[in-house]
């Protein structure tokens, strides 16, 4: 199975399914010399787990990271860094009705067909558990990033979203309600939409914001591997994400030029930033934000019919601890991969001219 690496130097791999024994990752070409703060990796970790509040899965997981190599006394080495969080909790009797029948809309049904055999045990590989190695490698990336501030919150919860742009915001406060919207006021009707919905046995979908400050112009490599376009790519190979804009996004289609242009300072920064910090695939300095489309997840747990692998049409209800909004866990995991590609361009950057 190929496709398990994202970067370019600053690379990382993930292994391990939902209900095996391990998973982990090991990074490649994360420079020597970064002293590691443990406990912020761990308090990232501790933002994507699972059984953080009523309103996400209750599986219950520690996700206690291991280092085997890479670091010495608590600093980067330059070698690869090995690291595996142990699963504890699986439950995968939870799950032997979906042996020989594939969920719709779920990853089953692909799995099946391309490899011809399936770990279905939480849905093996295609789980999310797997995103929890992406928040340890992100964590140690943001730790190299030094000035630079990735910030991404909540920003709808079906049809409730933020009336206000993002300078409007403060970001200290997203942690302060368990579905991480800065916006005390919006974030209580989304936990309420939420709560209605999960009682239902339904499931629903959402936005994530994701603002980059302090980027250095100059990131990003034209033409195949634009900094957007690797971002783009990153937010997209997150389980559940459908939808990926930057800048003025879609809306910017429906404007004339002359309303769009940002018009530069005397500086190079410029008037307006509907560009999104990114021009022709290369950073420009100023903030680079982006919006994140998940769906409502694929397992509910209501009567839905599905497929089975003799090619019947049969009823089948979801079962086990499930999401049912995986925003609010998704919020570290998309910060983790924003910081994964700036540390990889950041050094890609250093070899593109004398
Ligand atoms: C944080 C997070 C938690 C998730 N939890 C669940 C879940 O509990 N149940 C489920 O069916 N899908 C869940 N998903 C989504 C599935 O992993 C995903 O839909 C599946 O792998 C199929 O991939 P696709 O939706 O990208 O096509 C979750 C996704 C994320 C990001």
């Amino acid at each position: 199975m190929a496709g398990n690496t994202i970067g370019k130097l600053f690379k990382l791999t993930t292994y391990g399914e939902s209900h095996g024994k391990a998973i982990g990752g090991i990074i490649d070409g994360c420079p020597a010399g970064i002293t590691l703060d443990f406990e912020a990796i761990q308090n990232e970790l501790n933002r994507r787990k699972p059984g953080q509040s009523k309103i996400v899965t209750q599986r219950k997981e520690p996700d206690t990271v291991e280092y085997y190599s890479g670091i010495f006394e608590g600093v980067t080495t330059g070698t690869p860094i090995g690291f595996v969080i142990h699963n504890t909790n699986q439950k995968s009797k939870d799950y032997s009705h979906i042996k020989d029948v594939y969920r719709p809309s779920h990853a089953d049904y692909t799995y099946e067909k391309k490899y011809g055999v399936r770990d279905y045990r939480g849905g093996g590989r295609s789980s999310a558990r797997e995103t929890a190695s992406r928040v340890v490698a992100g964590a140690i990336a943001k730790q190299f990033l030094s000035k630079i501030e990735i910030n991404a919150f909540t920003s709808s919860v079906g049809d409730i979203f933020i009336d206000k742009p993002y300078q409007d915001l403060d970001f200290s406060k997203t942690e302060s309600n368990i579905i991480r919207c800065p916006d005390e006021a919006t974030a209580e009707k989304m936990i309420s939409k939420v709560e209605e919905i999960k009682k239902q046995g339904d499931t629903i979908g959402g936005t994530i914001t994701c603002v980059i400050k302090n980027v250095p112009v100059g990131l990003g490599e034209p033409v195949f591997d634009k900094l957007h376009a690797e971002l783009g790519k990153a937010m997209l190979s997150i389980n559940a994400v459908k939808g990926f804009e930057y800048g003025s996004g879609f809306c910017g289609a429906k404007m004339k030029g002359s309303e769009h242009n940002d018009l530069f300072n005397e500086d190079g920064t410029t008037k307006t930033n509907l560009s999104g910090g990114i021009q022709g695939g290369i950073s420009n300095g100023m903030d680079i934000y982006f919006r994140v489309a998940f769906k409502p997840v694929a397992t509910v747990i209501q009567k839905q019919d599905a497929l089975n692998s003799a090619g019947e049409i049969v009823e089948m209800q979801g079962k086990g601890r499930h999401d049912p909004c995986v925003v609010p866990r998704a919020v570290p995991i998309v910060e983790a991969m924003a910081a994964l590609v700036i540390a990889d361009y950041l050094l890609l950057d250093r070899v593109s001219r004398l």
